[in-house]
């Protein structure tokens, strides 16, 4: 019987098969690439905010300590998002007819709370406290980076799984964060100051 096809289509055929495995892992990596993506973690997004409040203005330039605002964030999982009547205690007396603030006054006003947009924002089954965190030593900065530089506020970290077990696996429960802390450089920025202004040193000889 005559050869219906071409000894040459077995070599298209080999070569096809092995073009689609590799099609295949091409897709796969532009899809983990894109999980990881700002696309999809928004890290390093700004978010629009009912008022351009700026963490630059009031941290870095007024060196406001963060505690001021966020003021849960030693003691229980939840930072805290500050009151308007936070925001009024001084700016009854300083820009007082700021249009950028009408937003701040509006709301004092009328007793409706500011709505500010959430910038991390980790899925409702996902376990995260603060205190433990703060108590441990661990900085604001090397979470959330450097924030008294941030005219409006976006998130650092991806806040993905592997992000959170990069450090607990060097962190392990029982370890020393100190030792974690120094063995990871790049990963992990010294800590600068909650407060600007009076920098301390805690016990693993971080600022914060
Ligand atoms: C004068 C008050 C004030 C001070 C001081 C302040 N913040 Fe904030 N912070 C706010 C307000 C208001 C928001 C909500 C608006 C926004 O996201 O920018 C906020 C938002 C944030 C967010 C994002 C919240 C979210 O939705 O995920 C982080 C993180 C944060 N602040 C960290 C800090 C750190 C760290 C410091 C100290 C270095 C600090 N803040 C000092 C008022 C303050
Ligand atoms: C400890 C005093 C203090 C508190 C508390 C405070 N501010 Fe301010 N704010 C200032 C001062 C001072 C300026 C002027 C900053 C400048 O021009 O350097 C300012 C400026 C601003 C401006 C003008 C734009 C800018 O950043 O310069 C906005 C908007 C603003 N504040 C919003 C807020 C909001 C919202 C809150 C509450 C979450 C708040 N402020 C809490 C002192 C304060
Ligand atoms: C170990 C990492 C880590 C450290 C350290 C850390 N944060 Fe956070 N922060 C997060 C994560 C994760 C979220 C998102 C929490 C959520 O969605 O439930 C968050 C959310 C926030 C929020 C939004 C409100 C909330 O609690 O969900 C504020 C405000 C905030 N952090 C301020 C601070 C301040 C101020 C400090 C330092 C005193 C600090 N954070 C230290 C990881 C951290
Ligand atoms: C920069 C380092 C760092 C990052 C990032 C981080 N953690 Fe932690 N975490 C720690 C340290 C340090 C401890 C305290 C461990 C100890 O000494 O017991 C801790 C403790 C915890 C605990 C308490 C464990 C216990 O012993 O009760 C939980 C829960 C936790 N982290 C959840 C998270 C989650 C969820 C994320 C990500 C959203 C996260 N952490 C990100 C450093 C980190």
């Amino acid at each position: 019987m005559a050869q219906i096809f071409h000894r040459s289509t077995n070599t298209i055929s080999r070569l096809s098969i092995f073009g689609a495995l590799f099609i295949v892992a091409g897709i796969l990596w532009a899809m983990a690439e894109i999980q990881r993506s700002p696309y999809t973690t928004y890290a390093g997004v700004v978010r629009p905010q009912p008022v351009m409040f700026s963490h630059q203005h009031h941290v870095g330039g007024l060196g406001i300590d963060c505690r001021y605002c966020h003021t849960s964030v030693e003691t229980s999982s939840f930072a805290g998002i500050p009151p308007t009547k936070t925001c009024i205690n001084c700016h009854a007396q300083i820009w007082t007819n700021a249009a950028l603030l009408e937003p701040v006054r509006e709301s004092f006003r009328s007793g409706r709370s500011l709505v500010w947009n959430r910038v991390n924002d980790l899925p409702d089954f996902v376990y995260f406290d603060h205190s433990i965190h703060i108590n441990k030593g661990v900085g604001c900065d090397t979470c959330h980076g450097p924030v008294d530089r941030m005219p409006l506020m976006f998130n650092y970290a991806s806040l993905q799984m592997e992000w959170c077990l990069d450090c607990h696996h060097i962190c392990a429960p029982g370890k020393k964060f100190s030792t974690c802390a120094t063995s990871r450089p790049q990963k992990m920025p010294r800590s600068r100051s909650m407060a600007s202004s009076s920098r301390t040193r805690n016990r693993w000889g971080w600022h914060w």
